[in-house]
């Protein structure tokens, strides 16, 4: 057996090929500390660094390459943007759909920071409901937080009429884009996204280690580090200028090349392909899945404005177990618990039986891989009902 990875939430695997290649070969060419010399080599690897920034920033419509920052992943991202926005006595409001990339930030800011914090449930079908997060406006509010996709539910969030209703109050807003960046079309301007925060390890097909924001022309963040940037030594202080002004120390540029060559695959291969495999994919995971007594889906009922990740639990079979029979008995890799998103499964009233499982549908998967997922799944639900119950 050779395993089927439905774990593409966490990250995407396999890369293209194109990936590996490009790194193995920038690394061994172009291995320099970038935008520190003035010799051929340091500028060529600064000029990939800066084409990247480019083609990020036309990717997701920015304003301005230089706004485009790398940061390691969407978790230093985001927090380099919350604890650059956020100051004691603002007020930020977020979603229950959130990963603890945002809450835990925010709930340091909280508890630590002087900022108030206000989380907005989703509705049953997973979506948060923009008017009502509007109602919480306060003449404090300085920051939405909200994730673009659930990395749990898969639902898609009504990012654009979120934003409208920030824009007309002059409320930033940040945009969690972890699982969307590279899987659906993102565009900052037209969705009045003030900061994206992207990483690079999961749809955008590149390696770990490697994400970062892009940012609006008007956008202020303040420097919560400090140190090298090859620019300016003599300055006391971290860089004001943007892209510097938010990155620190030597760039990843093994990183930022391997995205450069994911993102030039999805170029080729296109986004819109690359949504209509998976969610192909995903009906077709979904639909089997609903078909197997004792097997419930959560807030899949459509799947309109979702992204393909879905998760399921076994009636009477823990979810970690079920996770352990895909792996053991059918070679499946999944992931089960609470996914980084507790707040999702508290919602759903999963928390206590520790979650659920997940699936997560890549470019690479293919249709036998997801009718062995539903013929696992189907095997471990007709097993545990045929344990007599006491
Ligand atoms: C919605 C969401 N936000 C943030 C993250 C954090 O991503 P990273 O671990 O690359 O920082 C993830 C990763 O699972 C995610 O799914």
């Amino acid at each position: 057996m050779s395993l089927i990875y439905l774990d593409n939430a966490a990250t995407a695997f396999p890369k293209p090929e194109e990936t590996y290649a490009f790194m193995d070969q920038f690394y061994r060419s172009h291995g320099v500390n970038p935008g520190r010399s003035g010799y051929d080599l340091c500028m060529e690897t600064g000029q990939l660094v800066d084409e990247t920034r480019k083609e990020l920033t036309r990717f997701f419509n920015g304003t301005s390459p230089d706004r485009l920052i790398f940061a390691y992943n969407s978790t230093d991202a985001l927090n380099l943007a919350l604890f650059g926005m956020l100051a004691s006595g603002d007020h930020a409001i977020t979603t229950a759909v959130e990963h603890n990339a945002v809450l835990r930030p925010l709930e340091h800011l909280a508890r630590f920071g002087g900022v108030e914090v206000d989380i907005v449930p989703f509705d049953a079908a997973g979506f948060v409901d923009p008017d009502e997060l509007a109602r919480r406006f306060k003449p404090t509010t300085k920051v939405v937080a909200v994730n673009h996709a659930s990395n749990v539910i898969g639902t898609v969030q009504p990012v654009a009429e979120i934003g409208r209703r920030c824009r007309e109050r002059g409320i930033r807003l940040v945009v969690d884009a972890s699982q969307t960046a590279g899987k659906i079309p993102i565009d900052v301007r037209a969705m009045h996204i003030d900061v994206l925060a992207f990483t690079g390890h999961k749809s955008l097909m590149g390696p770990t280690g490697i994400g970062g924001l892009c940012i609006q022309d008007d956008v202020v963040i303040r420097h919560t580090r400090a140190g090298g940037t090859g620019v300016r030594s003599a300055q006391r202080t971290h860089l004001d200028e943007y892209p510097w002004r938010l990155e620190y120390g030597t760039p990843n540029v093994m990183g930022i090349a391997g995205l450069h060559a994911g993102l030039s695959w999805i170029l080729k291969t296109g986004l819109g392909a690359i949504e209509a495999h998976e969610m192909r994919l995903l009906r077709r995971l979904a639909d089997g899945l609903r078909g197997i007594p004792g097997v419930t889906l959560y807030c899949q009922e459509s799947l309109a404005d979702h992204i393909a990740v879905l998760i399921f639990n076994v009636d009477g079979v823990e979810a970690g177990s079920a996770g352990t029979m895909l792996d053991v008995d059918h070679d499946i890799a999944c992931r089960t618990g609470l996914h980084c998103a507790p707040r999702v499964h508290e919602q759903l009233g999963i928390d206590k039986i520790h979650g659920a499982v997940r699936l997560g549908i890549g470019p690479f998967n293919t249709d036998a891989h997801i009718e062995t997922a539903i013929g696992a799944v189907g095997e471990i639900a007709a097993a545990r009902a045929r344990v007599p119950t006491a």
